[in-house]
């Protein structure tokens, strides 16, 4: 390892239309399914999201990716042509082809990068730093753009009840930079993992080059998420709170001197149990879910990028990022702000 790798500068972005619960529990009553404002929030936490315009150039993931870079090359001090590579992490791509890592690259103009997409459902974030990281200790990559960024409306199932509460639009960025190894200041470690025979648990069954979305396809809504959520919710507890654990082992960092938990926000309920169990004050963990939803791989950017503007996070507290997602991929990422 010749360097270390911190960020340097973090961005989010959101689309403009925000779906509070009663707007969308009058939308489904309408459509003959059953939901309230009291039950959303009961049970999930959730009071609304933003859902994206595709129609408008500027909500478009990639889009909303570029602006959430912008705000992060801002912060880091860089240029678009700075960057030398570029890892974008979605579930809910532009376009199959190419990636929308260039579709990004082509709107900032980061003509001197490379450019590639990570899938990793919501643990594609801390994927993307991982590699990212991998590329800077090295020094192979000088300065890394990741994003999170998913316009999941689009593949939302807006006929089921259990999953179309939960998702929204969104978009955070980081620049990944090298520093010297002696740098306090850094990523420390993580643990990534996943667990593909529980694939079937969350799955987009068609749009893939096993299923084409013919008109019965389409009508069947298999081009849609297809979700079980009362068994995710328990490998996901399960899931995010080993995956803190061994990443804090590894540092040998006691619970008690970390800082901020920034967790994967799926379901309050979920962050719930797992601060239980990791016995972590409610106080020190960020919470955006309550005016996003759940933004897949854009959950803990943005949250981290709120919390940093906020000036919640001060320089040289420890922050550990954890998350879970359709696979089961989990992952957490231990730093030092
Ligand atoms: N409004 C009213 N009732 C509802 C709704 C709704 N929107 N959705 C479900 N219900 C009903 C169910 O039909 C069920 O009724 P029944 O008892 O008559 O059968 C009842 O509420 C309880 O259902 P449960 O599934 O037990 O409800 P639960 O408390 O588990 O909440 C939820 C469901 C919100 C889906 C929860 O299980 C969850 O959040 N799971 C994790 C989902 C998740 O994180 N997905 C993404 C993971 S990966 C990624 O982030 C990309």
């Amino acid at each position: 390892m010749q360097y270390a790798a911190k960020i340097t500068g973090i961005g989010s972005a959101f689309p403009e239309k925000r779906l509070d619960n009663t707007e969308l529990s009058g939308m489904l009553v309408r459509q003959g399914i059953d939901t309230t404002n009291q039950w959303i929030v009961e049970r999930t936490g959730i009071r609304e999201r933003r859902i994206a315009n595709v129609q408008d150039e500027n909500e478009t993931n990639s889009s909303l990716g570029a602006r959430a870079a912008q705000q992060a090359l801002t912060m880091a001090g860089r240029k678009a042509e700075d960057i030398d590579q570029i890892v974008y992490a979605t579930c809910s791509p532009d376009t199959l082809l190419p990636s929308t890592a260039c579709w990004v690259q082509k709107k900032i103009g980061a003509h001197n990068a490379w450019a590639m997409d990570v899938n990793a459902a919501c643990s594609g974030f801390i994927y993307g730093l991982v590699t990212a990281q991998q590329f800077v200790q090295t020094g192979q990559s000088k300065t890394v753009l990741v994003v999170g960024g998913e316009v999941l409306s689009q593949i939302t199932n807006w006929n089921d009840r259990t999953s179309c509460i939960l998702f929204g639009d969104g978009a955070g960025a980081a620049i990944v930079e090298p520093v010297p190894t002696a740098d306090k200041r850094r990523i420390l470690c993580s643990h990534l993992t996943s667990n593909g025979s529980l694939s079937d648990l969350f799955h987009v069954p068609a749009g893939g080059s096993n299923l084409e979305v013919t008109p019965e396809i389409y009508a069947q809504g298999l081009h849609k998420m297809h979700m079980n959520g009362r068994e995710i919710f328990k490998v996901a507890v399960r899931t995010l709170t080993e995956c803190a654990l061994k990443t804090l082992e590894k540092q040998s960092l006691p619970i008690v001197h970390l800082d901020w938990l920034v967790p994967h926000q799926a379901n309050l309920r979920i962050i719930e149990a797992v601060v239980n169990r990791l016995a972590f004050p409610m106080e020190r963990v960020l919470i955006n879910l309550d005016r996003f939803g759940n933004t897949s791989a854009a959950t803990i950017p943005s949250a981290l990028d709120e919390a940093v503007r906020d000036g919640r996070i001060q320089k040289g507290q420890t922050v550990l990022l954890d998350a879970f997602g359709a696979g089961m991929t989990a992952g957490a990422l231990l730093l030092r702000w």
